[in-house]
């Protein structure tokens, strides 16, 4: 790095069902990326199940934090700055990762830094793309999240369009569990897919008046709880794998079109997408299409980085600390935090 000293990050993620930790060096590489699941655990209710989440957090978060730390050969002495999830996510569980990062920093007499965890799911592009750089456009598709976002600069950001509704990543989980499958729904409805039509029912595709940039996907949802209801009614057997492909098609085929109309509005050179959903392959096949028609440069996260983890977190840190950006003690768990809206803005 031209002679100049490495700068080490230590990033916790704790606002949803991933306690996860890892050090991140000069932003873009990671030398440990931590990520415990309770995916086992939520999957007994169907769903994350708020409290289970921050205990499973409190119990879990030292060892994650202890093992981020072995695995990147580091101890304090050699981070630079502790990065934390404030916010948007679960309240109990933001708080887990927050309490934690500041007693770390405060005993370490390191800097704190908060960061968004959208921001954080953006910025996972940064670390396999080393040509990635602003501006560009984003689409996060997440469990709570879908959002085009105008990638302006480092840290600059302004969102587009966003759902109006259910995030796409909800409407996976909440269409998996209708017809039969497990929790997270996303990965079980791409598995089932694989082996039905997409062409078999034909499911809407919702467009929202007003912002050519929103979504909605509650009427896609209760067009699939309808087919399903109907074939009760009627005696007719539900070809799970059909209902699966039919519905990916159809979320699939929304986000991409509204994508490629901010594409094609704002003259987008470079495009990426973000979030649990982005690690959908058939979502990725049908962006990488419409962004190579348009000569458009297409970028994406590794699955493990798409979903949540912590990685992300110090790498959206590292362009904060950059910009001299620090936070102080009074740093706080905000679950409804806006992209773009710093703690003491709220
Ligand atoms: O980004 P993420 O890990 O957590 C949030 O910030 O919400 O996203 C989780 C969401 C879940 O709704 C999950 O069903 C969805 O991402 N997801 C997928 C896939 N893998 C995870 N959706 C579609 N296809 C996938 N392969
Ligand atoms: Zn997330």
């Amino acid at each position: 790095m031209d002679g100049k000293r490495d700068i080490n990050i230590l990033a916790i993620e704790s606002s949803c069902d991933e306690t996860a930790a890892a050090v991140v060096v000069n932003g873009r590489s990671i030398r440990s990326n931590i990520i415990s699941s309770q995916i086992e655990i939520h999957t007994l209710y169907g769903g994350v199940v708020p409290e289970i989440a921050s205990r499973k957090h409190i119990e879990r978060i030292n060892q994650v934090i202890a093992s981020a730390l072995d695995t990147a050969e580091m101890t304090l002495d050699d981070i630079d700055a502790v990065a934390v999830t404030y916010g948007p996510g679960l309240a109990g569980a933001l708080l887990v990762g927050v309490a934690e990062a500041k007693a770390i920093a405060f005993a370490g007499r390191l800097p704190l830094i908060g960061v968004h965890h959208i921001e954080g799911h953006i910025n996972a592009n940064y670390i396999e793309n080393p040509d990635l750089e602003p501006p560009f456009l984003c689409l996060v598709v997440s469990g709570g999240h879908t959002h085009l976002v105008n990638v302006k600069d480092y840290g600059i950001y302004e969102i587009l369009g966003r759902t109006r509704d259910d995030a796409a990543g909800e409407a996976f989980d909440k269409v998996a569990r209708a017809i039969g499958l497990g929790y997270p729904g996303g990965p079980e409805i791409e598995k089932a897919a694989m082996a039905g039509d997409a062409e078999a029912i034909g499911f809407p595709r919702a467009k929202v008046s007003g912002c050519a940039y929103d979504f909605s996907f509650s009427g896609l949802k209760s067009a699939v709880l309808n087919y399903l209801n109907g074939c009760k009614m009627k005696g007719i057997p539900v070809v799970q794998e059909n209902v699966a492909a039919s519905f990916q098609k159809a979320v699939v085929d929304v986000l991409t079109e509204n994508a490629m109309l901010g594409v094609d509005h704002y003259g987008a050179k470079q495009f990426a997408i973000a979030g649990g959903v982005a690690s959908n392959a058939s979502f990725r096949s049908a962006m990488e299409d419409a962004c190579r028609k348009r000569g458009v440069q297409f970028f994406y996260p590794s699955p493990v980085l798409c979903t949540d983890n912590a990685a992300m977190i110090g790498t959206a840190a590292y362009y904060a600390y950059q910009a001299g950006r620090r936070d102080d003690w009074t740093l706080n768990a905000v679950p409804d935090l806006k992209l773009g809206c710093r703690q003491a803005d709220k």
